[in-house]
């Protein structure tokens, strides 16, 4: 790939290039694209309003930048291989050009249920080639997806649906997740009760289980292909068309419906992985992530196939049938760029190095971590047994906002040092700010992250509320992106991020908003007020720490807890269920009825050395009725 750089050196020169004239450096790397109409104007910004708009009036479709794009060269390599949850059952191989008719049969099939370009649908599926299928389909086809993970609650899918309006559902009958097996359609039915706006669901057969099929309403996946064609002319789109929305926490109560556009997407989805990643056709990526989250978007679906790649898709867990799995599949396809989660790392280095030891990994080249700050334990055995001291491991620093990979060492050309980001991707203008907005400039300083400059895949707008990404993002200071993270730059120069300054917990890679958590936990009829916070945990990186005040009459504290943990797993989902609930007479306030998060944290942290001037609370004696219900 021409936009591949290959040196440090190389680096620095391309950085200093896109800082300078940011324009021409993006046109040369949107030039490498297929367009059916060329763009009038690179970038055109405004981050008061905010209105960000990359290839001005260019006309694409991005999966012609897929299919058509590589189908002549590369019609026989494999686009997604995939590996099932149970090893005994086939894997799949699917190659470019079968992608390619899937998702031309799907699009003629999502045509004949009434979607047409514009609509939202919701893919709520398992880690199967049909779920790339769904997000292609819908992008060919020019309806906007947005991907809800499958271990979301009914409520909260219904919650999405309804924020986007969406007309469809695509989903499965169950789900296969390690031992486990989740009724996903159960899910969606009772879900699409309060959800008038959605008119078809389509349901996968995966597991075979038995589910009920709503007439005029549901129909199966392979009824609904069959007889379709597999020919389907793309849609053309303007570069600033909908291509998904993903729904994030924040610190506000409900989650957000990020938007991401066609064109500045595509290329910068792309130009990062090729980038980061150092990929070279011919290479098997695989990404861990699952596709209901922006990694799975950006670095399993779109960034691996916009690069003619071969992405591995694997549905299960890492610790399923043994916890060798993750490494039995690297050896089994010789995987060459493995990308995970400090989490699963963390998980996986508790069972030792025994369920390595039987596997090779000598095809890996380059070894990638995301989603939460790498301790540096967690670096090590990662680089040390897993990428066994040769592969680079790139530490890659981004969100759901921003679309694609922002800090990060490029593999093998930006030197490796642990539980750092290191440094921007070329175009990428990240500054550290003091709270009044200061840039603070040079080596040693430490601050809030914001971006000065627009990059192609950039939010545009929060979903029906364009004010709330004013208000989220470009409000904390003037003419910049706000990231909510902490960062540090250290006396080399690289970039060190600190984890989040907002309300937002980070628990295995995922976001959490606390006051998400706390709105469901007030949903308990029992429950009087609510706090949460997050603490360090071994595995998750953060777990999810509830202060609870309850009216305790007819249950016993432990009933309590165990049902204030069932409302959150109901209402949100398993990966929002309080690790700890402590039930509280009182939480601290300030006089004008804040709650002073920063005694709780300290607390759930079981450090309470310093827990600074508490008098000026409305109510200091409930401080010590804490500390002595946390045991301390
Ligand atoms: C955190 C995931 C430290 C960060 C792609 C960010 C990280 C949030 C890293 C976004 C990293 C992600 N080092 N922290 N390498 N990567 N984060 O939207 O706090 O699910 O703001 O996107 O994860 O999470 P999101």
């Amino acid at each position: 790939m021409s936009n591949k750089i290959q040196t440090l050196s190389g680096y620095f020169h391309e950085y200093q290039k896109s800082v300078l004239d940011p324009e021409t450096f993006w046109a040369r790397i949107g030039e490498s694209f297929y367009w059916r109409k060329q763009w009038d104007e690179t970038v055109s910004w405004d981050f008061e309003k905010p209105d960000v708009k990359w290839f001005v009036n260019g006309k694409l479709n991005i999966t012609e930048n897929i299919f058509e794009r590589y189908l002549h060269t590369k019609g026989d390599t494999p686009a997604i291989i995939w590996e099932p949850n149970d090893p005994n059952e086939a894997n799949r191989i699917v190659t470019y050009r079968e992608l390619f008719e899937m998702t031309n049969q799907f699009c003629n099939a999502l045509k004949a249920q009434g979607i047409e370009k514009g609509d939202r649908v919701i893919i709520y599926m398992p880690m199967v080639p049909e779920a790339a299928v769904a997000m292609l389909a819908c992008a060919r086809l020019g309806a906007i997806h947005s991907v809800v993970f499958a271990g979301f609650s009914s409520s909260a899918l219904a919650d999405r649906i309804n924020d986007c309006e969406a007309k469809m559902v695509l989903t499965s009958d169950g789900n296969y997740r390690g031992a486990k097996q989740i009724p996903v359609k159960a899910v969606v039915d009772e879900a699409v009760e309060s959800t008038p706006s959605i008119e078809k669901v389509i349901v996968l057969n995966r597991t075979g289980e038995e589910v009920t099929m709503k007439e005029g309403r549901d129909i199966w996946w392979h009824d609904a292909i069959a007889n379709q064609s597999t020919d389907f002319a793309a849609t053309e789109m303007d570069s600033e068309d909908l291509l998904f929305i993903l729904y994030t926490s924040g610190s506000t109560g409900k989650p957000k419906g990020v938007v991401h556009t066609t064109g500045g997407y595509m290329v910068y989805a792309e130009y990062s992985f090729s980038n980061v990643f150092q990929y070279t056709p011919g290479d098997i990526y695989w990404c861990t992530a699952d596709i209901g989250w922006i990694t799975g978007h950006s670095y399993i679906v779109y960034g691996p196939l916009l690069a003619g790649g071969t992405t591995l898709m694997f549905e299960g867990v890492p610790t399923f049938p043994h916890a060798g799995r993750f490494w039995e599949i690297v050896d089994k396809y010789k995987v060459n760029q493995f990308y995970t989660a400090p989490t699963a790392i963390r998980a996986l280095q508790v069972h030792g190095l025994e369920p390595i030891q039987p596997y090779s990994l000598n095809s890996l080249k380059v070894i990638g971590s995301v989603g939460e700050p790498i301790n540096e334990e967690a670096w090590h055995w990662y680089h040390d047994h897993i990428g066994k001291g040769n592969c680079p491991l790139v530490d890659t620093w981004w969100q759901t906002e921003t679309g694609g990979i922002m800090i990060s060492a490029l593999a093998g050309i930006t030197p490796n040092k642990p539980a750092h980001a290191s440094l921007p991707l070329p175009g990428i203008q990240p500054i550290i700010v003091d709270a009044e907005g200061n840039e603070l400039k040079g080596n040693n300083v430490e601050g809030n992250l914001c971006i000065k400059f627009p990059w192609p895949s950039m939010i545009r707008t929060t979903y029906g509320d364009h004010e709330k990404c004013k208000n989220v993002y470009f409000s904390a200071y003037k003419n910049m992106y706000f990231t909510g993270d902490g960062a540090k730059r250290d006396h080399d120069g690289y970039l060190r991020i600190l984890g989040r300054v907002d309300d937002v917990i980070n628990v295995s890679g995922h976001r959490m908003g606390t006051a998400e958590v706390e709105n469901a936990i007030n949903e308990h009829p029992k429950v009087v007020e609510s706090a949460v916070v997050g603490y360090p945990h071994d595995v998750k990186g953060q777990g999810i720490y509830a202060y609870v005040i309850c009216d305790m009459t007819g249950r016993t504290e432990d009933s309590l807890k165990a049902e204030i943990k069932d409302t959150v797993r109901k209402i949100i989902g398993p990966i929002a269920k309080p690790d700890m609930v402590q039930i509280v007479p009182g939480l601290p306030k300030t006089r004008s009825g804040k709650i002073m998060r920063r005694i709780l944290r300290k607390v759930a942290s079981k450090d309470i050395s310093n827990l600074g001037d508490t008098s000026t609370l409305l109510n200091p004696e409930v401080v010590d009725d804490i500390i002595k219900g946390a045991g301390l």
